[in-house]
């Protein structure tokens, strides 16, 4: 018979990506589609037919409840959060609602359904939980979180650990760095970067603004992490991993990689917010400072060591930061009838 998944936060870029995983698996997938009066399901369309949305929402536990009862899943993916970073200074409340709060409510339910039930539970941990915490990044180091986002997901990181621990639950957590595809939100610097330049290339505007350009990310490809993410669900003894790949990036060398995508080099003048990207060749101005995307407290460095998941799981990367850019790329790169294509497709 057929595993039954259930993933909340289905509709997000990890979603869309572990539901496809899932589906050429084999498994029958369920998941939450929380109500919104603009929904957006659009990373589903082509999978719409082959997979089952219910209404239930991270904040309201009867609803949790009732699907986990009706459906009785094998495995059960908690991908649902508030994700963005810097939204989280604005709404934290929200976010420690649905991010903390709401994995509370899951795992409580997973408490009421019994560790006989036999169901197992993947947490969707964040490396931005290390926060100041000095890069390289693995399970023993502790956590510095510095945003509202940050502490959410640290709170659901322990109660997955006590848990675990107070009631048997085969719960674990993968600790992920960023990981990037073509699905990912607008509103991430990756796809944000990304879709200007090729905007640019199409002579649909003129140069992107962005926040701190120094920051730097290990940023790998989302249908590794859930890869990753299954096969820590597949292991008899719950436990928790991080995964990544153990090469960070600036942003200013995201920017590099995606023009030299198009060859365009860009050339850095100015310090600070005057910090500019010239192109080399033109001498056009292509990438700007704007303040108001700086974060009240960043995460300067995140850099992955991945070597448990490499030795317990056999878990490594398979997808290169070149491959990833130009996946991604390939993916925005602008029709000469002003569409972008497979934006849904990865
Ligand atoms: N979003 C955004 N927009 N970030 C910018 C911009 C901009 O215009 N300019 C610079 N940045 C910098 C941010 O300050 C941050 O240092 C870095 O680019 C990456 O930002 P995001 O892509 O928004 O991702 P994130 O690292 O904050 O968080 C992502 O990764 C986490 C794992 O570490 C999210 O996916 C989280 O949900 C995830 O847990």
């Amino acid at each position: 018979m057929a595993k039954i998944a259930l993933i909340t936060g289905i509709t997000g870029q990890d979603g869309a990506v572990l539901a496809r995983f899932l589906l050429e698996k084999g498994y029958d997938v369920h998941g939450l589609r929380p109500y919104s009066a603009v929904p957006d399901e659009g990373r589903l369309s082509d999978i719409s037919d082959d997979i089952h949305l219910h209404y239930a929402d991270m904040t309201d536990t009867s609803s949790l409840l009732r699907l986990v009862e009706t459906y009785q899943p094998d495995e059960i993916y908690n991908l649902a959060a508030m994700s963005h970073v810097h939204v989280s200074f604005d709404m934290p409340e929200l976010t420690a609602n649905v991010n903390a709060l709401g994995t509370l409510r899951l795992l409580e339910v997973l408490r009421i359904m019994g560790p006989q039930s036999g169901m197992r539970m993947y947490q969707a941990s964040s490396s931005e939980m290390f926060g100041h915490a000095p890069a390289p990044q693995n399970e023993n180091t502790s956590f510095e979180p510095c945003s509202p986002y940050g502490t959410s997901k640290l709170f659901g990181y322990w109660s997955v650990r006590n848990y675990r621990e107070a009631y048997g639950l085969h719960a674990s957590n993968g600790i992920l760095f960023n990981h990037e595809s073509p699905l990912r939100g607008e509103e991430f610097v990756t796809r944000k970067i990304i879709k200007a330049v090729c905007e640019i290339e199409a002579g649909q505007r003129d140069k992107i603004l962005l926040g701190n350009l120094h920051a730097k990310r290990d940023w790998g490809h989302a249908r590794d992490y859930m890869r990753g993410a299954w096969m820590m669900l597949q292991q008899d003894i719950p436990d928790d991993y991080v995964l990544a790949t153990g090469q960070a990036r600036s942003v200013k060398e995201f920017v590099e990689a995606a023009f030299s995508y198009i060859g365009r080099r860009i050339d850095w003048r100015g310090q600070g917010v005057d910090e500019k990207g010239y192109d080399s060749k033109t001498g056009a101005c292509l990438v700007e400072v704007d303040p108001a995307l700086f974060r009240p407290t960043e995460v300067r460095h995140l850099l992955g060591d991945a070597s448990r998941a490499k030795e317990i799981l056999g878990w490594e990367p398979e997808i290169s930061f070149e491959q990833l850019v130009e996946e991604m790329m390939e993916a925005d790169r602008v029709l000469p009838y002003g569409q972008t294509t497979k934006r849904y497709a990865a």
